[in-house]
């Protein structure tokens, strides 16, 4: 399909000057999680004295790969690549998708070249997003991945047998948590865990467990890797199938458990997340869609299944770095003059090279893509966003690699020119010992959100909840979607949560409401990323694990 650019509106020198990042690299190895040296993920050359002793494919290894791969056999957001040459595919304890579980390869020179030019190309929804397109920098790759020997795993930190008020063993529709910046840990408490869940079939008998008088339905299932979830004004569900490149339709009536309709409304979109309706009421007349480094539209009309007209392009360049975290959301204000855009990091915790103008950010433009300004900064990935009430949300996860309890995820409303910390501080004026001493003059201006979510949960999307089908207590306030912690010895679960606001103002408190996802220590049977109000005021749910779409009702009791 081809595109039109309606418009590129980018103003020069919009980013806040006083927090921007220096331009020249840092000299700085950083040794994170378990020694794994993770490094840029731009483009950009490193420093000669390093060049010297990295063979090519290492280099691009080190900048593209991993941030995600460790080279032994460590889980963290990807699989460890130790061996990699010669072994089958998914075939080390790491939560693969679907799609990665059934493709059935044996990983050879061939097989890899074909999978790193194109992942999905080779393996429709598999959740890996990185290509390496230029033929010589991927058999580099390929050369280096072969002198990677699998090494022998070390156990990652198990829980305590009698600490359950921690991790996933306490999860239960219904507990409620109230984490404040006094409960923080320090920093290095406990070691940097990699401890990414398997991803299994849902044993026999598993059903995700609600609150009493709550039914879950399967709404629909085996779809790739479903993750953004938006409703539109007639009713109509749209999935963000990320990883294949196209946004799903999915309609039902009103109370019905199980959809009707499934169309494909629009493909050959780049790991499309973020959706939105404009202008916001009951008739819109475009679908707005983020991907990496761009927002597009297509034309819409309500009951439309197929887009009815090509894509345009209205901002296409939102960051010049590539890599890192890739979801982008999307969402107007009420009054449809702003588009709020959220950015995520490059890198963790912008660790020696990594380029993060225009990252980690909630930017801000008209609704033709003109505008462009930040409007909130230090927010490291705000992977859901939401306008609510007159205000600008943010679903955000915390930064990696300080320990269990650090640095909690969190939920917050999001002030207009606010600095959230990142990469500097956290949660206010705690300094991140790996930037020590290199923005004092930033100490105490980090904003403390709202919500503090248990560390390392991984918050996704964010809804808010203004039906009435469910029961008051639920009215006003969000749910959130958790996909579960890799970064944490104890594990903390896939879960969906209620997250209470009272007068357009959040308690900071959370409750559990729909749990049950760990299969055992080790493995996990779905893990949720999407949340949505339909019409009717049932809540769905998506979980990219396995593929399926849930619809929560409230039954009474
Ligand atoms: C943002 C995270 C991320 C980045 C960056 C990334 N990957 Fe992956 N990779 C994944 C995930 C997640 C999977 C598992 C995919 C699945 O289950 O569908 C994966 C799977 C793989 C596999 C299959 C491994 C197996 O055990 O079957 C290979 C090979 C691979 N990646 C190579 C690379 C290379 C080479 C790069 C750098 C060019 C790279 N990846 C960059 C996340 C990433």
């Amino acid at each position: 399909m081809a595109r039109s650019v309606a418009q590129t509106g980018r103003i020069a020198g919009a980013r806040m000057p006083d927090r921007s990042f220096p331009r020249l690299p840092t000299l700085v190895a950083f040794a994170l999680l378990g020694g794994a040296v993770i490094s840029s993920l731009s483009a950009a050359p490193r420093p000669t004295a390093s060049v010297d002793t990295d063979s090519p494919g290492e280099r691009i290894f080190t900048q593209r790969c991993a941030v995600c791969h460790s080279t032994g056999e460590h889980a963290a957001q990807g699989p460890g690549l130790g061996g990699v040459v010669g072994r089958r595919s998914a075939s080390t304890r790491f939560g693969y998708s679907r799609a990665m579980r059934e493709a059935n390869l044996l990983w050879d020179r061939p097989s890899l070249d074909e999978f790193l030019e194109a992942p999905t190309d080779l393996v429709p929804g598999t959740t890996m997003p990185m290509a390496i397109p230029d033929e010589t920098e991927r058999h580099a790759v390929i050369d280096y991945l072969a002198t990677l020997s699998p090494v022998e795993a070390r156990p990652a930190a198990k829980p305590e047998a009698s600490d359950t008020s921690h991790d996933y063993r306490g999860d239960r529709p219904g507990v409620r948590r109230h984490i404040t910046v006094a409960d923080l840990a320090k920093p290095y408490a406990t070691p940097s865990a990699m401890n990414g869940p398997e991803v299994v079939a849902p044993p026999s008998g598993a059903h995700p467990d609600v609150p009493p008088g709550f039914r879950v339905d399967v709404f629909a299932h085996d779809l790739l890797g479903p993750r953004l979830l938006r409703v539109s004004p007639s009713g109509d569900l749209f999935v963000a199938e990320s990883q294949a490149g196209r946004i799903r339709v999915l309609r039902a009536a009103d109370g019905a458990r199980v959809a009707e309709r499934d169309a494909i409304f629009a493909t050959d979109l780049e790991r499309p997340f973020g959706i939105a309706f404009y202008p916001p009421g009951p008739q819109p007349q475009w679908v707005y869609v983020a991907e990496p480094n761009a927002v597009v539209r297509f034309p819409y009309r309500n009951g439309d299944l197929i887009a009815r007209g090509d894509p345009q392009t209205l901002v296409d360049s939102i960051t010049d770095a590539s890599g890192g975290h890739w979801t982008r959301d999307v969402a107007f204000s009420a009054d449809g003059k702003e588009m709020f855009l959220s950015v995520g990091s490059a890198s963790n915790v912008a660790e020696a090279n990594s380029d993060e103008r225009d990252r980690a950010d909630v930017l801000v433009f008209d609704p033709e893509g003109g505008g462009r300004q930040v409007f909130a900064s230090g927010i490291r990935n705000c992977v859901g966003l939401a306008v609510h009430g007159g205000d600008v949300w943010c679903s955000t996860n915390e930064r990696d690699g300080l320990g269990d309890d650090l640095v909690p995820d969190y939920i917050t409303r999001v002030r207009r020119g606010g600095f959230y910390g990142w990469p500097w501080y956290y949660l206010g004026n705690h300094e991140d010992p790996r930037h020590k001493g290199e923005r004092p003059e930033l100490a105490g201006t980090a904003i403390v959100p709202d919500v503090l979510l248990q560390a390392h949960s991984a918050s996704l999307e964010l809804t808010f909840y203004d039906a009435t089908a469910f029961p008051a207590k639920y009215r006003g306030g969000a749910f959130a979607s958790l996909h579960g912690s890799w970064n944490r010895g104890k594990r903390t679960g896939p879960k969906v949560i209620a997250v209470p606001v009272v007068g357009g103002v959040p308690t900071g408190e959370y409750e559990d409401f729909m749990t049950g996802f760990v299969a055992d220590d080790d493995a996990v049977w779905a893990r949720p990323v999407g949340v949505a109000v339909a019409r009717d005021g049932a809540l769905f749910v998506s979980e990219d694990g396995n593929g399926t779409l849930w619809r929560i009702a409230f039954s009474g009791d």
